[in-house]
């Protein structure tokens, strides 16, 4: 008896992770949502820095820091809502059809926040609006190829 509830557990297991990523919502439109809703928020996180970029506020190393921080979190969340079959939103279809390209372009804005990170942590004002400016230009980038233009 206890065999076989371990045996089932191991299949409930091994079933889990055999789903797409999909499968962790409800359906098409509750992944699109949630990729819009995460987003959102990064967009929130990262543009409240923009007046610090150019200039126009002051630099608060330790409030730029911690909000670097949350916009790391932010930017692991939107990428689980793009999985197989929730083609929709504003998102282009190019994203399903090109996933090799869509990662190259996740990739850049990964790899810029690992320098906005790096500046944030450093207080290095002149580091924090390069990589500021270089983040920004990855969001566009994947946009322009990616995002349905309102
Ligand atoms: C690798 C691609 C990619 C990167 C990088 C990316 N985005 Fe997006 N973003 C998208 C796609 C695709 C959509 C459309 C999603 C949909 O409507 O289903 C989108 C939508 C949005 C939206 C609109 C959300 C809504 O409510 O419809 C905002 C705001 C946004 N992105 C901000 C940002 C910001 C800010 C960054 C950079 C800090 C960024 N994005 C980086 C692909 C990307």
């Amino acid at each position: 008896m206890k065999k076989r509830i371990a045996l089932f557990a191991t299949a409930a297991v091994v079933t889990l992770a055999c789903m797409p990523a999909g499968a962790q919502f409800k359906d098409a439109d509750a992944a699109i949502d949630y990729r819009e809703a995460a987003m959102t928020l990064l967009g929130s996180h990262f543009g409240r820095m923009a007046p610090v970029a150019k200039k126009e506020a002051p630099y608060d190393k330790d409030a730029i820091k911690a909000n670097v921080a949350i916009l790391n979190t932010l930017a692991t969340l939107p990428w689980a809502g793009f999985g197989e079959g929730t083609e929709g939103g504003d998102a282009k279809d190019e994203i399903w059809s090109d996933p090799e390209g869509f990662k190259q372009a996740e990739d850049k804005f990964h790899a810029g926040m690992k320098k906005l990170t790096a500046a944030a942590d450093a207080g290095d004002f002149d580091a924090f609006r390069v990589a500021f400016g270089e983040v920004g230009k990855s969001c566009k980038s994947c946009h322009d190829s990616y995002r349905e233009k309102d």
